[in-house]
């Protein structure tokens, strides 16, 4: 099936079993290769050369591999046989569909790729992104449905606002972390505190169209790289907290930024993140109101502040990889576990007020309201693990 597929891309350079080996204008199709729109007709013709001793009417047509009805043939002439395609489908592949004449044993005669598809429309969704100033980044989608089923190029151009000359972006590769299908960066003479007149244009050979032209200038648009070492780590014995730890990313202290960053977490078997972000220009903080012995994955990410003295804010990076870790199994839910009777208890009330008092006040990372978190939930433990062995000392 591949290979039947792929046969414009050979046709004229291998010899496959099945072609006669014949001098190049013994067949040939009209026309050539054409490229049509979708929905248009075609109507292709064989001709045969005299010498061959074939009659026309003998020909048969395939179109990717599939025999066509005789019932859409014309014999033009007894060297001429054409067929005719009426509301053509898209290609199947950009590389074009095999329209092939073959003689009445099957051997091909000749060939022709088609190409149908449409021609492109308006880019749309142009952004674009430096990573820390260094370069220029940007992406953008196809227009209406999306692909033309033939081969179509973007070109992303751009010019300094008002003395420029238009220049093209030449890198479509350089990808980094955003892997986008549609991307170019410029990497070469960028200038800063100059905006950039910024467009793409799609063509095929059915037509070409510009997206709209976005005006930006490069530290209005900056990112970082995510936040490098991220730690997560237990605090202490409390059951229902977990630390969490990172760097700054690297270029913040080569270039005149700050940053601010964000976490968020999840249960390991859950899709559903919990955001912090509030976590401001610190680099670490402490996550509470988690569940005991229960695995969390973290991230990261950082948003660059102040990029040379601006006050706008700069595009937050990729999440950080996911860091994982648990938190400790709880004493006192293994207890309640054994004995339910005291699942209602006065205490559990009371807990569970104050996990609701410090969701809303010590949510985030004031670290004053933590500490005396921590040093309640310390008191608690202790109090909580005297009256568990009271329990427990009753029933045994
Ligand atoms: C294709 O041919 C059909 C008749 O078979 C005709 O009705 C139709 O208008 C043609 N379409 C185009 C785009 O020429
Ligand atoms: C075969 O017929 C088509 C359609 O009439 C014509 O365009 C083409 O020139 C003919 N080919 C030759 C080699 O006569
Ligand atoms: C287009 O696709 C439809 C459905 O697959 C098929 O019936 C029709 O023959 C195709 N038209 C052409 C010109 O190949
Ligand atoms: C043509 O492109 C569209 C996307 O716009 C796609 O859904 C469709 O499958 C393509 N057609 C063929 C025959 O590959
Ligand atoms: C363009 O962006 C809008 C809004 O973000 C989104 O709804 C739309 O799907 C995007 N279009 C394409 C083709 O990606
Ligand atoms: C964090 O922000 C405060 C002001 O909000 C600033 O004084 C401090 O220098 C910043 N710290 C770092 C490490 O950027
Ligand atoms: C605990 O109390 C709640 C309501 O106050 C009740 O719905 C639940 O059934 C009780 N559980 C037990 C184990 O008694």
């Amino acid at each position: 099936m591949r290979a039947v597929l792929d046969f414009c891309l050979v046709f004229f350079t291998l010899n496959s079993p099945g072609v006669l080996s014949l001098s190049t204008h013994v067949a040939i199709i009209y026309p050539q290769d054409p490229v049509l729109r979708i929905g248009s007709n075609l109507t292709a013709s064989c001709w045969i050369h005299p010498e061959l001793g074939v009659h026309a009417s003998s020909l048969f047509w395939t179109l990717n591999g599939q025999q066509l009805p005789s019932s859409i043939y014309r014999l033009l002439s007894p060297t001429n046989l054409s067929v005719t395609l009426a509301g053509l489908n898209a290609s199947r592949q950009t590389s074009g569909d095999n329209l092939v004449c073959h003689n009445h044993k099957g051997h091909i005669l000749a060939g022709s790729c088609i190409y149908v598809g449409m021609p492109p429309e308006k880019p749309v969704n142009l952004t674009c992104w430096s990573r820390n100033t260094k370069d220029l980044t940007c992406s953008w989608a196809p227009g209406g449905r999306g692909e033309t089923n033939i081969s179509t190029q973007y070109k992303l151009k751009y010019k300094l606002r008002w003395y420029g000359t238009e220049k093209q972006c030449d890198d479509y590769t350089h990808t980094h972390t955003r892997t986008q299908p549609y991307s170019c960066s410029i990497t070469q003479d960028l200038h800063l505190f100059t905006p950039y007149e910024i467009w793409v244009e799609a063509s095929n050979q059915l037509g070409r169209a510009a997206s709209d032209v976005i005006t930006l200038d490069i530290l209005d648009v900056v990112t970082t790289d995510p936040p490098s070492g991220v730690a997560v780590s237990r605090v202490g014995q409390l059951e229902d907290q977990l630390s969490v730890r990172w760097e700054a990313p690297p270029a913040l202290k080569d270039f005149l930024f700050q940053a601010k960053y964000q976490i968020r977490y999840r249960l390991e078997d859950s899709q559903d993140w919990k955001v912090m972000d509030d976590v401001g220009n610190q680099t670490s903080c402490r996550l509470a109101g988690l569940r005991p012995g229960t695995v969390y994955f973290v991230q990261v990410r950082c948003n660059p502040v102040g990029i040379y003295g601006s006050r706008k804010a700069g595009i937050w990076s990729e999440w950080s990889h996911p860091t994982a870790a648990s938190t400790p199994h709880s004493e006192r839910l293994m207890c309640d576990s054994k004995s339910s009777g005291d699942s209602n208890s006065t205490l559990r009330r009371e807990l569970k007020q104050f996990f609701g008092w410090v969701r809303k006040h010590a949510y985030g990372c004031s670290s004053m309201s933590m500490k005396l978190y921590d040093q309640w939930r310390v008191l608690m433990q202790k109090s909580h693990k005297a009256r568990n062995q009271v329990l427990q000392g009753d029933k045994s």
